[in-house]
Parts: structure tokens; C-alpha cells; sequence
């Protein structure tokens, strides 16, 4: 008996000893990884249970040891699928229930629809931040969240930990969302009040302070990708990076590298790694988000002249981000909503606005009555952009004039909070103004011009058949086809031919009236071997069939490389930018896959046979 209450007691103490105060939360899902972090009051070891099924949590990982600040990086997960997960030590102590799950990201560049909600300058720990997590969760419902952005002033007065407690982590009504949901975040002025003090230079705010320098709660509490990790370039600091999710590129900046001793040097090197990062952007919409906007008339004022910040933001950073054809720039700092049209070169004070220059379209870009806004991913020229400024996720402000010329939208939040959300299908994207009453007040659409013009070449045995395919990526839902030569209105035709030919089709996308036109030559050769390699091919696939590993070789600089299933659907997806590279793909099926590079002198496929 007295063994038996020994037992007890030391159960007991083991079960009660520890005490998560803090999340789970996650950070910066991949397609294969996740982070997952919390604190306990007493130090621990780290360790968390995953798996497919809720009551089979047969997985684990851990991290590191003995702490109250735990972090586990969770590896080896399928794409786009959702994992259960639990948390604790030597046993689970948290997590484990019905709102404790993930997804990964789905393979990049592949054209699932996708959610993303963004709030900004939410972290006031007030009833109308809460309002607007309530409204989003109403509104959405049932539907999978992908992506959840944090625009800056996440935290009330400082940025301090124990305002990250209070108003984010603890508040209760709004932090429930965090076992399931991870966020992106950027930093804005009030994080960075802690970040001035903690960092290296004398406590002075607002001084320059090298980036690597650059600490705080803020970078404590986040765990974003710096190297690439979830696609986009390498960035080495959390103080800006990017990410890839399914075919949109997210690129997280960060206002607050400005220096008010003007040095330049933290602008400098933002502009050198916005340069890198979209240089080798191929995604078929990009996103960037800041705090600090280019343009508001509302709690703060864009023209007035101490708003260096949002000054240096506009003529500094704007022009780089839109000679890369940037479609959409989500900001705060000002709390109210405003939404613009689309617009482009506009890099002056607002008495500056010259609507011949710098309006691309003057309608309100609304879908219904056809006036959705219309961009071309291969023209290389700046079709404009849409820029956003939501930074009443919790903040209220009613002052301000509201009269900024560039936007066609705005809501001073009198009384009331809001959220943006953009959902993302295929080349349409759909913007959102959700006011914390429920109500969608604002509504834009982007549609894009993204099926690439093909120029195929391609090899096959004498007597064979072979399919071609006119579109596996880009467009709509709504595309129609027209071969050259016989007519047939099908994406995929078979093609059975006993000498070389050529062979065009021609497709409209009826929701952006675009129309390509691509070539396909076939050359018939009498094959030895059932696969036989061409070399008429400007990229070469070897060992074809290939058990598992795959050579490739182009005769240029291999941009971006598809590659896709019998069923047309991508599987794996890269950015090399060199001629020759080493692929492993023994995690797939074996059959018939298509590999389609796009080099400078046009987009080609081969087809390859994953032997098992
Ligand atoms: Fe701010």
C-alpha cells in the first residue's frame, strides 16, 4: 500500500508538474516540415506526437531539451495532407485534441485553391481584435485556412514578451486559433520598440543597427524560413524573407529596417534581397506585406513629412517591387482600411497623382460586372498593382482624411474592426474586405494571363503513339482548344504518325480572353530500344527508363523544371537556374511522367519511365 501511494505521488507529480502557458503554435510549414513551439512553467525536454489519425499519434520528433521555450522542428511529412499532433516530454502533457492539427504545404507551383487571411496592428488585447478572429472563423466555416498573415504591431505597446502574452497568446477569445493555424508574421514600429532596446546599440530607437542585430521578443517568439526552406531565396536573417505556397510567392518585408540616421544601409540590403528573391520568382502571383504603407490618408498620413518610414517604403522599395511585376502589396500601420486601384510609377506625394500615368484601370475591379483586373505573366512590363492597407484588425481610428487619390476603396472603422482575405484558384485572385460585423464591404479581382506558349520537341518510335497536351499549367477552368490539321477541340491529342511532324494548338482561356498558340515537332525515328534518347531535345533526360534517380541536362540555363503524372498533375516542381542537375524521385509511383523545362529559348517536355 505505502509502494502503491509512492506511486501515486510520483504520477501525480509528473502529470502536474509542468503547465503549457504558452501556444502550441506553429511556424513556417513546408511541404514536408513543420515547426511547432510552446512554453511550459518549469523546463522540460521538447517532444512531439503526430500522425494521420487523431488516435494514432504513432510518430514523434523532439527538440531541444530542458527548457521552458520549446521548439520542434517535425520532418519527414507527405504534402498538402493533415497531421494530429501532442506535445510534452517523456509524455504528452498537451495538444492531443480535435483542434490540434496541421497541414503541409502543397507541392509549389501546383494550382490548389488557397485562403489567406491577414490581420494588422490586431495586438491591443481588446474586444475588436477579438471581433474580427470571431468574424473570420463565422465567415469561413468549414474551409481549410492556408496561409495567415501578420502585417505588423502585433503586439501592443512594445512588442514586449509579456505584451505577446497578454494580447496575443493568453487572450482568451483569440488564441484558440493557434494549435491549428500558423502564421507569417512581419514586425512593425510597436514590436520594434523592444527590438531598439534590446539590440546592441546603446538602446537609442530608431538607430542603425546592423540587421544581424536585430533581437528582440519578436524574433524570439517567430520562427520564419531564412533559408529558402518553404521555396523563395534565402534571406539569412528573420528580419525579411519569403515563402512559396501552392502557385502564389509570399514575400515577408520588413519597414522597420529603415534608420532614422539614414545610413541606408538596412534599405540597401532589403532592395538587394527583393532583387535576388524575384529575380528567380516563377509563381503565378506574388504577395508582398510590411508594415509601414506607401499610401494612406488614414491614422497616418503618406504625404505627411515626418512619415519617413512610409516615404522611404514608396520611393525606395515600391519601384523594385513593381519592376518585377508585383501584384499585390498588404500593409498597416494606419488603422483603417484602404484598397486602391490598380496603379502603377506612382512614387510621389499624392499631389503628384497624375491618373494618365499612373491608373492602369479606374473601375473598381469587381468580378460580377466584368471589371476584374486583368495582368500578363510573360509580357515583361508593369501591369500594375493593387495595394492594400488594413491595419484596423483591433486598432480603431477615425481620424484622417480618407482621401488618398490611389484608392477606390476605404473605411475610416468607425466602431468597428476588419481583415483582409485573398483566396487564389488557378489564375484568379479574389481580394476581400471582411468587417468584423460579418460583412464583405470590399471586393476585387486579378485575373492573370499565365498559360506559357510551348515550344515542344519531342522524339517518337516508329509506330508508336504519343499524347500531346496543349495546357498542364496555367489558365482557367474555362479553356477551349483548336489543333492545326485536324481539327480536334480536345487539351490532348494522340498523335500516331509514321513520319515527323508538326502540329499547333490553339487556346483561349475565356475568363482572361487570352490566347497562345503552341508548336509541337515530332520526330519519328526508328528506335532500337523502346525509349530511345534524342538528342534533337535541348534538354536531355538520363537513364531513361530511370529507377529512381534522374540526370538532367540542358544545353542552357534550365529556369524552371515541372514535373507531372500520367494524369497531368505536378509532382515535383524546381527553380534551378543551371544547366545540369541531380534529381532523386524514388518516392513516386513508378510510370509515365512528363518533364517539362522552360529554358530561355522556350518551354520543352520529355517524357521519362519511372521503372519500379
Ligand atoms: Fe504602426
Amino acid at each position: 500500500m505505502k509502494s502503491l501511494l509512492f506511486l501515486f505521488f510520483i504520477t501525480g507529480t509528473l502529470v502536474y508538474a509542468q503547465q503549457v502557458i504558452r501556444g502550441p503554435y506553429l511556424q513556417s510549414p513546408t511541404e514536408t516540415t513543420i515547426t511547432i513551439m510552446w512554453r511550459t512553467n518549469v523546463p522540460t525536454n521538447s517532444t512531439v506526437w503526430f500522425g494521420q489519425n487523431p488516435q494514432q499519434l504513432t510518430q514523434t520528433a523532439s527538440g531541444n531539451s530542458n527548457t521552458t521555450e520549446h521548439t520542434v522542428l517535425v520532418t519527414g511529412l507527405n504534402p498538402n495532407t493533415k497531421y494530429y499532433y501532442a506535445i510534452g516530454s517523456q509524455s504528452i502533457y498537451g495538444g492531443n485534441s480535435a483542434n490540434h492539427y496541421f497541414y503541409t504545404n502543397p507541392v509549389i507551383g501546383s494550382q490548389d485553391s488557397l485562403r489567406v487571411w491577414v490581420i494588422g496592428d490586431f495586438g491591443k488585447g481588446n474586444a475588436g481584435q477579438i471581433a474580427v478572429k470571431n468574424s473570420f472563423l463565422s465567415w469561413n466555416g468549414q474551409n481549410r485556412t492556408d496561409v495567415w498573415l501578420w502585417l505588423g504591431d502585433n503586439a501592443y505597446n512594445d512588442g514586449k514578451d509579456s505584451d505577446y502574452q497578454s494580447k496575443v497568446f493568453g487572450l482568451a477569445g483569440f488564441s484558440d486559433i493557434f494549435s491549428f493555424l500558423p502564421f507569417w508574421p512581419s514586425p512593425g514600429n510597436h514590436d520594434y520598440n523592444t527590438v531598439w532596446q534590446e539590440s546592441t546599440f546603446l538602446g537609442i530607437p530608431y538607430s542603425n543597427i546592423p540587421l544581424e542585430n536585430h533581437e528582440g521578443p519578436y524574433f524570439n517568439i517567430v520562427d520564419v524560413p531564412t533559408q529558402a526552406e518553404a521555396g523563395g531565396f534565402p534571406s539569412n536573417l528573420e528580419v525579411f524573407y519569403s515563402f512559396d505556397y501552392a502557385n502564389v510567392h509570399f514575400l515577408s518585408l520588413n519597414s522597420e529596417v529603415y534608420d532614422y540616421a539614414q545610413t541606408g544601409t538596412g534599405i540597401n540590403r532589403m532592395i538587394n534581397y527583393i532583387n535576388d528573391d524575384l529575380s528567380q520568382n516563377q509563381q503565378d502571383f506574388t504577395i508582398a506585406y510590411f508594415h509601414q504603407p506607401p499610401y494612406s490618408k488614414g491614422s497616418h498620413d503618406s504625404d505627411d513629412l515626418y512619415e519617413d518610414v512610409m516615404r522611404t517604403m514608396r520611393e525606395e522599395i515600391i519601384p523594385v517591387l513593381e519592376s518585377y511585376d508585383i501584384d499585390l502589396i498588404v500593409c498597416g500601420h494606419s488603422h483603417v482600411f484602404e484598397r486602391s486601384f490598380l496603379i502603377k510609377n506612382h512614387y510621389g506625394y499624392s499631389d503628384t497623382w497624375d491618373p494618365a500615368q499612373h491608373l492602369v484601370s479606374g473601375t473598381n475591379g469587381d468580378f460580377a460586372t466584368g471589371n476584374a483586373y486583368i495582368k500578363d505573366k510573360y509580357i515583361q512590363q508593369n501591369d500594375g498593382a493593387v495595394y492594400v492597407v488594413c491595419g484596423h484588425s483591433g486598432s480603431e481610428n477615425s481620424d484622417g482624411s480618407m482621401d488618398h487619390p490611389v484608392f477606390c476603396y476605404d473605411d475610416n472603422g468607425t466602431g468597428v474592426t476588419g481583415s483582409f482575405v485573398i483566396d487564389i484558384y488557378r489564375n484568379r485572385l479574389d481580394g476581400k474586405y471582411l468587417r468584423s460585423d460579418g460583412t464583405i464591404q470590399d471586393e476585387f479581382t486579378i485575373l492573370k494571363k499565365n498559360i506559357p506558349s510551348l515550344n515542344i520537341i519531342d522524339t517518337l518510335c516508329l509506330g508508336e503513339a504519343m499524347i500531346l497536351s496543349a495546357v498542364l499549367s496555367g489558365g482557367s477552368d474555362s479553356l477551349s482548344f483548336l489543333w492545326d490539321g485536324n481539327g480536334e477541340t480536345q487539351n490532348q491529342i494522340t498523335v500516331n504518325s509514321l513520319q515527323s511532324n508538326v502540329y499547333t494548338c490553339n487556346v483561349i482561356d475565356h475568363l482572361t480572353e487570352q490566347q497562345t498558340t503552341s508548336t509541337y515537332q515530332i520526330h519519328v525515328q526508328e528506335c532500337v530500344n523502346k525509349v530511345e534518347e534524342s538528342f534533337l531535345n535541348p534538354f536531355i533526360l538520363y537513364p531513361n527508363p530511370s529507377k529512381g534517380k534522374v540526370e538532367i541536362y540542358a544545353e542552357e540555363v534550365i529556369q524552371t523544371l515541372r514535373v507531372m503524372d500520367e494524369h497531368g498533375k505536378l509532382v515535383y516542381h524546381t527553380f534551378p537556374q543551371k544547366n545540369l542537375l541531380s534529381l532523386t524521385l524514388s518516392h513516386l509511383p513508378a510510370g509515365n511522367y512528363t518533364f517539362e523545362a522552360t529554358l530561355s529559348s522556350g518551354t520543352y517536355r520529355k517524357s521519362l519511365i519511372l521503372a519500379p
